[in-house]
């Protein structure tokens, strides 16, 4: 009997392509030569999506042009508005989740772009520009349709950030609200092969679409080992509150966390493939969220409070720390988000990162096609 050559289970540590747009390292998170923590402290969401999407940091001429382009191209054709009407009946009353909603109305949006079958350099930054510009409002009026209002129509004067606030709540938001989500959303933008960027190189390797290309990512990011985390993880607190109440009793806390243990249970927001010492997004989300929730009132930091705590425990005990989704969860939360909105919305914000890779891999292409070790049964005969 042949062994079967070795391989690394969920391709850990493999080196599977070069780029250009981020690197990823234990201590640093670097997205085209610039680090994260700069990034976040210096730069706008806008400012981050042109830098992944061109390449370098753009004028103040080139970021007015770029602002400008994103408005213009925010409104969606009646296709995606008449299957988003529909969209508030499919989550409440059939199997729907936003996340399904908002891959199924890219992919329409697809099916209206006149560029959709062109993978030249041009067309595909003309198509990154309008996926980053349109996901927002197809966001926005998934909420409407599942609150049972009527569309919230984008507001030329808002920013990435604040419009989507604006659009999903039809309430202006507070200057510090669109700070938070604005981090959040340069935090989130890019990380190299993480699984659903990887999915989009995979697609686009075999020289199909952007749009389609994106569309599998959006499915790669909906669960919970990945994107999804950010929701699961606020879900799991709620859980510990339903069990334990509000008052975030450390001897209830703990016990919780020990039969979690004893149950093998992975705890959501916590651990990563390649931050096996913290990931550092974490930190500088959960001091934003934190003086959120500070504002907001005592309910939001007991809530930051539990997080603290569960974490103190994930990192004492089991040596495994945060990642960014788990401060998101709470964050997002405090500004009252609805919870299965996250995962969307952190899209509204990675669609920068995947489209400069799908960019990427059109411009030196190779089909991605590895190999993969049989351990099936031995030949046989159909007729014995
Ligand atoms: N809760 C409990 N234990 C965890 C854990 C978590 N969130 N994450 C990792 N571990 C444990 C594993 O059970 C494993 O323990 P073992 O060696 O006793 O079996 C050990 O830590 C190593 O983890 P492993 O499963 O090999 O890590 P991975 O690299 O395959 O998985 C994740 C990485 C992110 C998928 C994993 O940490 C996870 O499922 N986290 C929760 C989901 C999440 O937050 N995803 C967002 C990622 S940004």
């Amino acid at each position: 009997m042949t062994t079967a050559p070795t391989h690394a289970k969920g391709l850990e540590g493999v080196i599977a392509g070069e780029t250009e747009i981020c690197k990823v390292e234990q201590a640093a998170l670097i997205y085209r030569g610039y680090e994260i923590a700069d990034l976040a402290a210096n730069a706008s969401f806008e400012e981050v999506a042109y830098l992944l999407l061109v390449g370098e940091k753009p004028t103040p001429d080139q970021l007015a042009a770029f602002k400008s382009e994103l408005v213009a191209n925010r409104n969606l054709a009646e296709p995606v508005l008449k299957f988003l009407r529909s969209s508030g009946d499919l989550v409440n009353h059939h199997s729907a989740v936003p996340m399904d909603i908002l891959r199924t109305a890219v992919s329409i949006a697809g099916h209206m772009d006149q560029d959709c079958q062109d993978n030249s350099p041009e067309a595909n930054l003309k198509k990154s520009k309008r996926l980053l510009a349109k996901i927002p409002t197809i966001i926005g009026h998934m909420q409407n349709s599942i609150d049972r209002t009527d569309f919230i129509e984008q507001d030329p004067t808002l920013s990435h950030s604040a419009n989507l606030l604006w659009m999903m709540t039809g309430k202006n938001p507070s200057e510090e609200a669109v700070k938070v989500m604005d981090v959040s959303l340069v935090l989130y933008a890019e990380h190299d092969y993480n699984a659903s960027t990887f999915t989009s190189r995979v697609i686009s390797g075999t020289l199909s679409d952007m749009h389609g290309a994106v569309t599998g990512a959006i499915a790669a990011l909906k669960g919970p080992l990945h994107g999804g985390a950010n929701e699961a993880a606020m879900d799991m607190l709620a859980e510990i509150r339903t069990d334990i109440g509000h008052e975030n009793d450390e001897a209830k806390i703990n016990a919780w966390m020990q039969s979690a243990f004893a149950n093998k249970r992975k705890l959501m927001g916590f651990g990563h493939r390649v931050y096996k010492n913290g990931d550092h997004r974490a930190p500088i989300l959960h001091a934003l969220g934190r003086k959120a929730a500070e504002a907001r009132g005592d309910d939001f930091v007991k809530l930051f409070e539990l997080g603290e705590s569960v974490q103190n425990i994930m990192e004492t005990q089991k040596n495994i720390f945060p990642n960014v989704d788990f401060p998101c969860g709470m964050t997002y939360f405090t500004m009252g988000i609805p919870v299965p909105q996250y995962t969307p919305i952190f899209v509204a914000s990675r669609i920068t990162g995947w489209c400069a890779h799908i960019m990427e891999q059109h411009a030196n292409n190779r089909l991605i096609r590895p190999r993969v070790a049989y351990i099936g049964p031995a030949p046989r005969n159909w007729n014995d």
